[in-house]
């Protein structure tokens, strides 16, 4: 019997369900000390201080703060490259702003300072950079440009967990960066998030926003009583908030999946490799763009660029390989509203691209499955 080879999977095992047994065992599976212990673990593992570290339940739900925290309104313009996850979009748009979609590189998928600098108005208040399957953009002069006129940048680090540019982490080169430990990503924690904040003092204001409201306790605590309260269950509220936080049993799960990030990527690293030595004769089909020397990859995908992108997803599929393309622009998701948008290369990504199997648990035999079905597949067709 032949398996599907799935695009992504997570990695858990028994060192994670013995985790969890202890989250159980301490009867607290809320937001609590294992929490806390993975934010120190993710902030060390950044060589950062983990003052400027909060977690929450997904990626989504950081992209949405930002809305809070930099305070989207329907004054503000905020742009985003229009290949994006749609929390971008969902965001930007419930928050009363203007979303205004920018153009990216045809073949990193990247955003640049010269697509950002020609959206940029005087309402322009936020751009939302995604670094797409864990390339770095190129951040200098992204960096310098949004300064010069007062932008703030988010990172959607989603898929960039181990990329740096220049020696500094993706995720913590802008004023905010968001990472996803959902249930595709790199670590997995069922579902979950972590964000950072550049503005340390942002901390306690995102955690009550995430926490109902509620004054931000130096530990993240849990449902117990300190002897200084008199009527612990008395509420007072800093702000209206939601209900975000974290739970113990993700917490438990990301400190365990972080111990084995470095072989996750190096695994990642090593089939990429691969895919990257056995298809790049193909002159029918492109592979993604060399990394830069002064970046490194988490390797989250491997996207290819073909003509007949569509009858190559089927054939794979055919053959039990799962292949998919990320992202479905924004610009053409009907209820963003977006008009008249002049996005050559995002369309041409949104025609050509596909991104083939890549995650940690693959072994050699399913990545030549995957390199076999595409060679045949550009012998019949091409
Ligand atoms: C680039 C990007 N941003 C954000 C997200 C959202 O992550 P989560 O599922 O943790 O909300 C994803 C998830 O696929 C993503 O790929």
């Amino acid at each position: 019997m032949v398996f599907m080879i799935n695009i992504f999977q997570p990695a858990l095992g028994e060192d994670e369900l013995a985790a969890v047994r202890d989250v159980f065992q301490s009867n607290w599976i809320g937001m609590g000390q294992y929490v806390d212990e993975f934010c120190k673990a993710f902030a060390t593992h950044l060589n950062r201080s983990p003052n400027h570290f909060l977690a929450t339940t997904s990626c989504s739900e950081g992209i949405f703060l930002s809305a809070y925290l930099f305070g989207f309104d329907s004054s503000s313009e905020i742009i985003a490259p229009a290949i994006s996850f749609v929390a971008v979009g969902n965001t930007i748009i419930s928050s009363g702003a203007r979303l205004v979609l920018c153009d990216v590189d045809r073949f990193t998928c990247n955003a640049t300072a010269k697509f950002i600098a020609e959206k940029i108005t005087s309402k322009t208040k936020a751009v939302i950079l995604n670094h797409y399957g864990g390339v770095p953009c190129n951040m200098d002069p992204i960096i310098e440009l949004c300064k010069a006129h007062d932008i703030v940048v988010i990172e959607d680090s989603a898929c960039a967990i181990k990329s740096y540019y220049k020696g500094r982490a993706c995720g913590t080169i802008g004023d905010m960066g968001v990472w996803s430990f959902g249930p595709t990503k790199t670590i997995c924690t069922g579902d979950g998030g972590m964000i950072y904040l550049k503005a340390e003092d942002q901390i306690p204001v995102a955690r009550e926003r995430l926490y109902h409201g509620l004054p931000a306790r130096k530990n993240s605590g849990t449902d117990s009583a300190s002897s200084g309260d008199k009527q612990w269950w008395e509420i007072r509220i800093n702000r209206f908030g939601l209900r975000a936080t974290m739970n113990n049993i993700a917490g438990a799960l990301g400190v365990v999946q972080l111990t084995k990030l470095n072989d996750f990527i190096e695994r990642r690293r090593a089939i990429f490799d691969l895919y990257s030595s056995e298809l790049s004769h193909l002159d029918w089909l492109r592979l993604p763009p060399k990394l830069k020397e002064e970046c490194s990859s988490s390797y989250y995908f491997f996207h290819v660029q073909l003509t007949k992108r569509d009858e190559l997803a089927a054939f794979l599929l055919d053959n039990g390989i799962y292949s998919t393309f990320r992202y479905w622009p924004l610009h053409k998701i009907k209820a963003f509203g977006i008009r008249g948008a002049n996005l050559p290369n995002s369309e041409y990504i949104s025609q050509h691209t596909l991104n083939l199997p890549l995650h940690q648990s693959l072994t050699d035999a399913e990545v030549g499955r995957v390199i076999d079905a595409v060679k045949r597949f550009g012998k019949l067709r091409y």
